[in-house]
């Protein structure tokens, strides 16, 4: 399939990821639809916000520097915001006046400044709210806080002080007792290591396992159960001589090892140096849906899983931009893991839907859940859905034409009485018109298509992930 053949929707999608064309703090939305009167609170979203630096192009699309947008939801309206967030590494740039470091594939322009591995982190992944505080985050690099009023940078956060080395993008928070944990990678005595750390709802955060691992574990995700964290290690080689020699960026280094299969990791909450280990056929996962116990002691974990992973140049800037990335992009289904009492492992595909960006409501995020809200892909044409679990049915929304959606993020709503009662949140861009919003839908009601939808005036570059954060908190 060559560039002219590439179906409508995909183009359309690739032509958001040019630089974020303007930053400013919070600006009234034009309203399409009606919002809820009731829905109080924020989405913040981070994504690769802009893509070249004093004329050094990234080569692919998430070597680009973070952006954090956020659209806050209040009494019917609705204001947005949006600012690329200052890494330390970008300052020192726009100090310099030039490109200096690698970031992702892209090599930074001067060998010497290579040796010994400097790069940039471009933190342009997720979104970490702990504390009423709000951190951009990105797979092994270290958080930075952004302010939750302005978007405006505050700098690195190493955990309190908690913080080893590099912390990863996701993180997953207990409904029962508010604790949120994230994970990190670090050299330790013997060899790598992946880093547990528990953000408790009171007191600092702390390290509480450290789990040796035979090669770097790019451990992008998990699932929190009522008494466990269940962690995908995938058979990824990472090789570091390269890049600590300058002459290549670490993601030209990756080689994938299906012979050694996947690596389960069940750590125990209450005692996590206790740690089972289950090895599988070789799988990649980069997001859980949830987890959770079931009443026999299975605990179960709903991912979405491809049969590898490929380091290659599959998201290189200009196929993203043309819209091949997506054409040409692997393809995840959900599973279930169920892991007995005795370790057994049973994998079970939930649906044959080619699906990815699994969330479920907060409540849920360690209980059994009727249903999984994934972003659905037929016909290279990505939509919203609303997945029963026990059964595979999905139920999907079109936000019309010429609008793409990305993750939804579910919403409760405040006297609700039924699991779906509550609205998803979605990201859209909104090709005809170049601009980018969050469309509102009843959770009830998914194939009614949006209730209504916060427009921004200009585009933000396909944001990643996002976080709800509720209410409007007084300053
Ligand atoms: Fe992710």
């Amino acid at each position: 399939m060559d560039d002219t053949t590439i179906p409508q929707s995909r183009a359309e999608r690739g032509r958001s990821l040019h630089d974020l064309p303007e930053e400013h703090g919070f600006v009234d939305c034009e309203i399409e639809g009606r919002l809820p009167e009731e829905l109080s609170g924020t989405v913040y979203r981070n994504g690769p916000g802009l893509f070249s630096v004093f004329g050094h192009h990234y080569l692919n699309w998430l070597d680009g520097d973070g952006a954090i947008s956020a659209f806050r939801f209040d009494r019917g309206r609705a204001s947005a915001a949006a600012r690329v967030t200052l890494t330390p590494e970008l300052i020192d740039e726009r100090a310099k006046k030039e490109a200096v470091y690698t970031s992702g594939s892209t090599v930074g322009p001067h060998w010497w400044r290579r040796v010994g591995g400097q790069q940039k982190n471009p933190t342009n992944i997720h979104v970490l709210a702990w504390h009423d505080r709000v951190f951009a985050t990105t797979d092994a690099g270290m958080p930075i806080e952004i302010d939750p009023w302005t978007l405006e940078t505050v700098g690195p956060w190493k955990l309190s002080g908690a913080a080893k080395a590099m912390v990863g993008a996701h993180s997953r928070r207990c409904p029962r007792t508010g604790s949120t944990y994230i994970l990190g990678v670090a050299m330790g005595m013997t060899g790598m290591e992946l880093d547990v750390y528990e953000l408790p709802r009171a007191g600092e955060p702390r390290l509480v396992t450290a789990i040796g691992t035979h090669a770097f574990p790019f451990v992008h995700d998990f699932a929190i159960t009522e008494s466990h964290l269940v962690i995908a290690v995938p058979p990824l080689e990472v090789g570091v001589a390269g890049f600590l020699a300058g002459v290549s960026a670490p993601t030209k280094n990756m080689r994938w090892a299906p012979e050694r299969g996947t690596e389960i990791l069940l750590v125990e909450r209450a005692a996590p140096h206790a740690v089972r280990r289950i090895t599988t056929d070789a799988f990649f996962a980069f997001h859980f849906g949830h987890g959770f116990e079931s009443s026999d002691g299975t605990t179960v974990a709903h991912l979405c899983v491809f049969d590898r992973f490929d380091p290659g140049e599959a998201f290189a800037i200009d196929r993203a931009r043309s819209g091949r990335a997506w054409v040409d992009a692997a393809k995840s289904h959900l599973e279930r893991l169920e892991i007995d009492a005795n370790g057994t492992l049973r994998r079970t595909r939930v649906s044959d839907e080619v699906l990815e960006m699994p969330t479920v409501p907060h409540a849920r995020e360690t209980h059994r859940a009727t249903w999984i809200y994934p972003l659905v892909t037929r016909d290279h044409h990505d939509r919203v859905g609303k997945l029963e679990v026990a059964t595979g049915k999905i139920e999907i929304a079109d936000l019309g034409a010429h609008r793409h959606p990305g993750e939804s993020n579910f919403v409760p709503r405040r006297e609700g009485t039924h699991e779906d009662d509550g609205w998803l949140l979605t990201q859209v861009y909104d090709a005809s018109r170049h601009r980018s919003g969050v469309a509102v839908l009843d959770a009830r009601r998914v194939s009614d298509g949006a209730v209504g939808t916060a427009w921004l005036s200009h585009h933000i570059p396909v944001p990643i992930h996002g976080t709800w954060v509720p209410g409007i908190p007084g300053r």
